[in-house]
């Protein structure tokens, strides 16, 4: 096969710097250097005490085995492309917020400008590899664009290769994959660069775990994945709400209903709703897609599958304020967890923010607490959240601290929004001693032992169980 030597990625974020740190770490013979616009981001991940832009159990050890041997960041986006055989782009595709499909469809300008990017400053044949989440047939429209403006003699082979890791446990996920996905087309030259770019990951993953599909089903099963994905927990959320109406406990039917080995027993955790940049942003496009096809059943069943979502974070907000004795205004609340899940400092789409969104409109005081999140981070999302609330509005009724214990200090409930593992292990009876009485605890990720809690003498309302309280 085609020996790739080089390879540069567009776009430092969440994928692009855990993904090609670690085929750094796995393939010592490639020499991989990680491009973005942003300097401030760039800067980040190349400080000296390794403050990197993004917080990732693992990530800093493997950008310390590598960065400067044969991984580099840098804000020169040309020189990366001059120098690469294989470019992957990775670059953000969020969802539109104007113009056509807007609050569908994926806006795919990042990835188009850094497709005429590299037709433009490219000088010999480049693999250039989509591995941001795009719509299906979008490697068909960067084919177009880099045959309309390369140089003579410059040649570009098209992959897809969709990034299937999790936050908070990418680089597990990246040792160790359930699969790689290489699209390509099925051409002798399409086949040659999916072969260069198996051979990358061949370094460390089998080969029975290398998949190779056509493009179209390589971008198609992004999308189904997640949707499939989002799909279980949006099913076992709707049984939560049945478990909360009849006393049945979703912890057990879940388990039961995971023991069938056809089901399986992994995400099926009930919870406030599911957040992350992707699952809803994905769900939406697939929607967009359906309904452009012409498929509006189609369209119409995913497209409940974030309605669910929507409905279980809002129910969540009103069990809160129904226990409360249907008023929460003026009550002090403290909010553990801001980030979407655990083990994360990632805050988008997090289930979080549309309950303090919720509490505010209640006029309600809220104390945030969460390990990782940055304070301008949450400042920025609750701004975007209340669109008719000044920051200095929301700083009135919102504070920021840094421990649990005193987040629950003197507050009359508790909303654990996030699975932190930390949470797991507070004081209780402390908490307990300095809260306001009736003292409530409302745990939206079945973290807490509702039992060991209610001896102490809370009044605990868990997700998916039907006690009263
Ligand atoms: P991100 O916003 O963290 O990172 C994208 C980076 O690309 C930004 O730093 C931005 O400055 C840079 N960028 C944008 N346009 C550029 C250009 N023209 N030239 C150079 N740099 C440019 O996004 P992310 O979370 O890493 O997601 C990237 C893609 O991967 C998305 O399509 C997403 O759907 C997909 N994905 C994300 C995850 C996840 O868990 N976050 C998992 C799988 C797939
Ligand atoms: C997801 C996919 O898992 C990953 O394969 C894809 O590449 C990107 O999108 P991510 O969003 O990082 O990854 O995290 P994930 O673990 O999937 O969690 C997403 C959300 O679902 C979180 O808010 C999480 O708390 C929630 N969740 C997950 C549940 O509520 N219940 C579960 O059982 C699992």
């Amino acid at each position: 096969p085609i020996q790739v030597k080089k390879v540069c990625c567009i776009g430092a974020g969440y994928v692009g710097g855990p993904t090609c740190a670690v085929i750094a770490l796995k393939c010592p013979q490639i020499q991989v250097t990680i491009v973005d616009l942003n300097q401030a981001r760039i800067d980040a991940w190349n400080s000296p005490d390794f403050e990197l832009p993004i917080y990732e159990p693992g990530l800093a050890d493997v950008v310390k085995a590598t960065r400067g041997k044969n991984l580099f960041f840098s804000s020169d986006v040309d020189r990366g492309i001059q120098e690469a055989d294989l470019i992957f782009v990775s670059v953000n595709t969020p969802t539109k917020k104007s113009g056509v499909g807007a609050g569908f469809g994926a806006d795919l300008h990042y990835v188009e400008s850094a497709t005429r990017r590299i037709a433009a400053v490219a000088s010999s044949s480049k693999i250039v590899v989509e591995k941001s989440t795009v719509p299906c047939r979008t490697a068909e429209s960067m084919r177009t664009i880099l045959e309309a403006n390369c140089k003579p003699g410059c040649r570009f082979d098209i992959l897809s290769n969709p990034e299937f890791l999790a936050e908070g446990t990418a680089i597990s996920d990246l040792f160790n994959p359930d699969r790689v996905l290489i699209g390509s087309l099925q051409t002798q030259e399409g086949k040659d660069a999916c072969a260069a770019l198996a051979s990358v990951y061949a370094n460390w993953v089998p080969k029975e775990r290398i998949l190779t599909v056509g493009l179209w089903s390589s971008e198609l099963s992004k999308l189904a994945a997640n949707a499939m994905l989002a799909q279980r927990i949006s099913s076992i959320n709707a049984l939560s709400a049945i478990c909360e109406a009849t006393g049945a406990n979703i912890d057990e039917v879940a388990h039961a209903v995971g023991y069938d080995s056809r089901v399986g027993p992994k995400f099926l955790r009930a919870s406030v709703g599911f957040g992350g940049s992707c699952f809803q942003k994905d769900i939406l496009n697939l929607v967009y897609l359906s309904e452009s096809l012409h498929l509006p059943e189609v369209a119409a069943y995913w497209r409940q599958v974030v309605e669910l979502n929507e409905y279980q974070k809002r129910r969540f907000s009103k069990i809160v304020v129904d226990a409360l004795f249907n008023t929460i205004t003026g009550k002090h609340i403290a909010v553990l967890g801001f980030a979407f899940k655990a083990d994360t400092g990632d805050t988008r789409e997090s289930p979080a923010i549309s309950l303090i969104r919720d509490f505010l409109a209640e006029r309600a005081y809220i104390t945030v607490y969460d390990p990782k999140v940055e304070e301008a981070q949450i400042w920025m999302d609750l701004s975007e959240a209340c669109p008719h609330l000044t920051l200095d509005q929301i700083k009135r009724q919102v504070t920021i601290v840094h421990s649990a214990l005193e987040a629950c200090k003197s507050k009359e409930a508790i909303v654990i929004a996030t699975e932190w593992k930390e949470f797991r292990e507070i004081d209780w009876q402390t908490v307990y001693n300095n809260m306001t009485k009736p003292a409530f605890v409302f745990d939206g990720r079945l973290l807490v032992d509702a039992d060991k809690l209610r001896r102490i003498g809370f009044k605990v309302k868990v997700i998916g169980r039907g006690e009263v309280l």
